[in-house]
């Protein structure tokens, strides 16, 4: 069943970026990337969001750091957080997509570069993140899918772990991970510099059991997990069947951190609610241990322990 749902999965996700005549006026002005890095239901969000969204009062306070923030969910959460008046960091794989970015996303604060398929870019990255401050809040959502699963092991896994170990501590983590991680395994073994054994549910597996591990070494953050459903971004593809804006949704609400139910760590949510429904193995103390050292001996990057953060969550 599972593999029948990852095919369809990737059979609309194919059909996400054929242009269609009755949103060709939605590129009216050239931004968002209609079909091509945007699907037209994305573009139609963000539209929603820049005409809907208004500033918050007070002006927030927050600051906040969203990887992938150049399309799909990332940039919706991105662009709400900015209409509402938050500072925002939005990060982009290049010079291009920055660029792309800073079209898309005026209002944000700064765009940092670097493309988290090559381990001494996401090493850069961290460095440049680190000379702008300390973040109240990282989101760690850049993911890829259809690729090859080296670069997926790169994207979804190796980097969230390294710009957790190498990033100032922030007050809030946020990993994205996805309902498939239901059915991958660990695969602790594999876990070299570079491997080709480790696909998209291995990585949503890994990237949840971090964000359970951090949530435990890290007691004064709260470090949850996401998983957005399957919704109409370049990846889920035009016409996937859950709520985009509940998707994204989830995530500026976690940021905002109003609702008592946000008040929490460890846990996994969908739709503003904890998930019950996800694979035990991410509460394994013993896994999650195995999988900081497996990171630490893949990349030379050690967990750090734990230092106090200044202003965090009490
Ligand atoms: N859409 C779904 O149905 C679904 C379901 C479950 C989980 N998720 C998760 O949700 C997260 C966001 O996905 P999405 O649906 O919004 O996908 P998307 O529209 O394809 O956006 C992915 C974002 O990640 C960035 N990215 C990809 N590879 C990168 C690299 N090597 N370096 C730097 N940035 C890179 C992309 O940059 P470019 O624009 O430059 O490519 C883009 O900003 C992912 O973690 C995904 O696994 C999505």
């Amino acid at each position: 069943m599972k593999r029948v749902l990852t095919i369809v999965f990737f059979l609309m996700s194919l059909a996400a970026c054929q242009a269609s005549p009755d949103t060709a006026d939605q590129n009216r002005d050239g931004r968002y990337g209609l079909n091509t890095y945007n699907t037209p239901e994305v573009v139609e969000e963000l539209r929603y969001i820049e005409k809907n969204t208004k500033p918050v009062s007070p002006t927030p306070v927050k600051r906040v750091l969203i990887t992938g923030s150049t399309a799909g969910i990332g940039q919706l959460t991105a662009k709400t957080l900015i209409k509402k008046g938050y500072k925002v960091v939005v990060h982009a794989r290049n010079e291009k997509r920055a660029k792309d970015a800073g079209q898309d996303l005026p209002g944000a604060e700064a765009v940092v570069i670097g493309d988290l398929s090559a381990m001494d870019e996401v090493k850069r990255l961290a460095h440049q993140i680190n000379a702008l401050g300390n973040f109240d809040v990282i989101i760690h959502n850049a993911g890829v899918y259809h690729t090859t699963t080296d670069v997926i092991y790169q994207v979804n896994s190796l980097a969230p772990y390294v710009l957790t170990a190498l990033v100032h501590k922030p007050k809030q983590l946020i990993y994205v991970s996805s309902n498939l991680h239901r059915g991958g395994r660990l695969k602790l073994e594999s876990m070299k510099e570079t491997t080709t054994d480790i696909d998209y549910n291995d990585s949503k597996l890994h990237i949840l059991t971090l964000a359970k591990a951090v949530a435990r070494k890290w007691p004064d953050v709260r470090s949850n997990g996401v998983r957005p459903g399957w919704v109409a971004t370049r990846m889920g593809g035009s016409g996937a069947p859950d709520n985009l804006r509940s998707g994204y949704e989830t995530l500026v609400w976690l940021v905002e951190g109003k609702d008592e139910a946000t008040q929490t760590t460890g846990e996994f949510f969908f739709q503003k609610h904890v998930e019950s429904d996800y694979n035990r193995i991410v509460d394994d103390v013993a896994a999650q241990d195995a999988l900081l050292d497996a990171y630490f001996r893949a990349t030379g990057v050690p967990f750090p322990k734990n230092q106090h953060v200044k202003g965090a969550y009490e």
